[in-house]
Formats: structure tokens, C-alpha cells, sequence
């Protein structure tokens, strides 16, 4: 028996519920300088605090966004109200969550395979951030598609690594967000990512077994199956639903609530459509959801600009795209209901 029970189930059916989605806001300092650097606002600590404000305030937000995942530096800033982020958060309807990872490293004696750093000190660091707040907390693993890629060795080392993370979240009565993100990067097919997604999710949730992990308090956060970004076979939203739907069908198991997909490098409206074209399909028995970075917010943060005269018009982009991703999680989302607020 979990000490966290009554947490554990309270916070995933916050994040499950039906047209609501997780909003992935935990870019590193270094990831979240190059998006700013691209668009020419500058990347202080001021500047990441009054963007993610503007995010977690944007009014009607939480109609659409159960969670988001911060980034620790965000865990303990105070928003301009003078209220630290997880208190304003919970005060909007909105759950706080954590990013543990440590980022990636390269695993040796590979063809430049990673792994994910983090693990030492987890324990002692997810009871330090239920105390500040957070309900939830995501780690990311990497596979990169080539002819002989994924190896075992890299399957293994990301499942394990995946597995005893979601254990100890649970242990500290944190629901663990498990993503295996598998890269588009590459001239791979549509077929060969089927292929791999299917190995990568089976070692996944063979772990996570091993470990003892409860499926019902995790959410999987996994990459479409799509063709890799140089291909020259393009695929259809269709075409990624099903594939996606037919891969997760194989190896998730029906008591996993929620899947909430990562963007990946799509356009925001590939991310809605493809999410839309799997929710369209029958008898599924996750709920299917979003979990993007880029695909909710690139459109905002180009609106926004660095500048506070634009804050209430980014507001209207974000909330916007939100709203359609939304529709897409429950089937009702139409290429059509694109308009230039929403692609800014
Ligand atoms: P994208 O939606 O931009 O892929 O980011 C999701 C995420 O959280 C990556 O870890």
C-alpha cells in the first residue's frame, strides 16, 4: 500500500480528464535561449519567468491544460503577483509538474546512442519538489532511427533508466510522465518507425513491470509514429493515426489512463491533425492527449516577442491553439477551424 494513494489517483484523473491536455513548459535555460535567441528576445531569468507567466495566466487556460511541466528554475520563481509558481498554478485549476531528467548523454561504444542522466539523488529530489508542490514529473529518453538504431543496448539502458525513475516517483507520490521520445530526424519511412515503436514501447513496459511500476497512476509519453523529417515519402494525418493506434493497441496496456504525445519537430497543425485522425478511430482504451512544447507555444512565443504590449494578443494564440488541440483529443477538430489567430 501506497502512503500516496489518494494523491496518486487524485492527480491522474486531474490530468486524464476528457478535452484537457498537458502543457510541456520545462525547456532547459539552454533550449529555451535558443528558441528565444531565434525570435531576438533575450533569455534572462526575468524574461523565462514573464513568458511561463504569461502561459500559466493566459484567462481560460484551464479549460485546456490540466498540467504543466515546469522546468526547476520555474518550481521556485515567484510570478509577478509575488506567488511561487506551484501556489499560482494550483490557484488557476492548473496542476505543477517537474521535468527530473538531467538531460542527455552519449552512451559509449555506440553510434552516438544517448541516454538519460539523473538518477543519483532522485529519490532525495522528488521529495524535496512534492513538498514545494509538484503533483507530477516527466523524464525523457531518446532513440535515434537509422538502419541499425535503436540497438539493444540503447533499449535496455532507456527502459531501465525510464522504469526506476517511474518508480520512485510513485514512491514519492508523484505521478511519473514516461517518455520515450524516438527522434523524426532522418530519411526513415513511416513502416520502419512502426517497427521501432514497437520495440521501443515493449522494452518500455517490460520494465516498468519490472519495477513494479502501477500503470494505473502513469502517463506514457510517446512520439507518433510518423516518416522521419528528410523522407521523401511524406504520410498522411490518416495514415499516422492509424499507424500510431495500431503500434500503441500492441504494447500499451489498456490500464495505462492516459497517453499525452510530445509534438516532436511538427508543425502545430500536423500535431493537431495527426492527434485528431487517432481519436477519430473506435474502441481505444487510453484516453489520447497532448503533451507538446513547440506545437502550443511556437505561434505565442512569436506573437509575444519579448515585449508586454503583447502579452494579451500571445494570450488569445495560445489559448486558440489550445482550444483546437483539445477538440483533436476528443475527435472533433477540422483543418478548416485553422485561422490566422491561431498560425500567427
Ligand atoms: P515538443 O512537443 O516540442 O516535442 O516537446 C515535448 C517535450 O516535452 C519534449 O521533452
Amino acid at each position: 500500500m501506497n502512503n500516496y494513494t489518494k494523491d496518486l489517483e487524485s492527480t491522474i484523473a486531474t490530468l486524464s480528464a476528457k478535452g484537457k491536455g498537458i502543457l510541456a513548459a520545462d525547456e532547459s535555460a539552454g533550449t529555451i535561449t535558443k528558441r528565444f535567441e531565434a525570435l531576438h528576445i533575450s533569455s534572462t531569468e526575468d524574461t523565462r519567468r514573464a513568458y511561463r507567466e504569461l502561459l500559466a495566466t493566459t484567462p481560460g487556460i484551464s479549460e485546456y491544460i490540466a498540467g504543466i511541466i515546469l522546468y526547476e528554475e520555474t518550481l521556485n520563481q515567484k510570478a509577478s503577483n509575488g506567488q511561487l509558481f506551484p501556489e499560482l498554478l494550483k490557484k488557476l485549476g492548473i496542476l505543477p509538474g517537474i521535468k527530473v531528467d538531467k538531460g542527455l548523454v552519449l552512451i559509449p561504444n555506440t553510434a552516438e546512442e544517448q541516454t538519460t542522466q539523473g538518477l543519483d539523488g532522485l529519490n532525495e529530489r522528488l521529495a524535496e519538489y512534492k513538498a514545494k508542490g509538484a503533483c507530477f514529473a516527466k523524464w525523457r529518453a531518446v532513440y535515434h532511427i537509422s538502419n541499425n538504431t535503436p540497438t539493444a543496448l540503447a533499449l535496455r539502458a532507456n527502459a531501465e533508466g525510464l522504469a526506476t525513475y517511474a518508480a520512485l516517483c510513485q514512491a514519492n507520490g508523484i505521478v511519473p510522465i514516461v517518455e520515450p521520445e524516438i527522434l523524426i530526424d532522418g530519411d526513415h519511412t513511416i513502416e520502419r518507425c512502426s517497427e521501432v515503436t514497437e520495440s521501443v514501447l515493449h522494452s518500455v513496459f517490460h520494465a516498468l513491470h519490472k519495477h513494479k511500476v502501477k500503470l494505473e497512476w502513469t502517463i506514457l509519453k510517446p512520439s507518433m509514429v510518423i516518416h522521419g523529417n528528410k523522407s521523401t515519402t511524406k504520410t498522411t494525418a490518416e495514415q499516422v493515426g492509424k499507424a500510431t493506434v495500431t503500434i500503441l493497441r500492441r504494447t500499451v496496456p489498456a490500464a495505462i489512463p492516459t497517453i499525452n504525445f510530445l509534438s516532436g519537430g511538427q508543425t502545430p497543425e500536423d500535431a493537431t491533425a495527426n492527434l485528431n485522425a487517432m481519436n477519430v478511430l473506435p474502441g481505444n482504451p487510453w484516453n489520447l492527449s497532448y503533451s507538446y512544447a513547440r506545437a502550443l507555444q511556437d505561434y505565442c512565443m512569436k506573437t509575444w516577442k519579448g515585449d508586454a504590449k503583447n502579452v494579451a494578443a500571445a494570450q488569445k494564440v495560445f489559448l486558440e491553439r489550445a482550444k483546437l488541440n483539445s477538440l483533436a483529443s476528443v475527435g472533433k477538430y477540422k483543418a478548416s477551424m485553422e485561422t490566422e489567430t491561431t498560425t500567427a
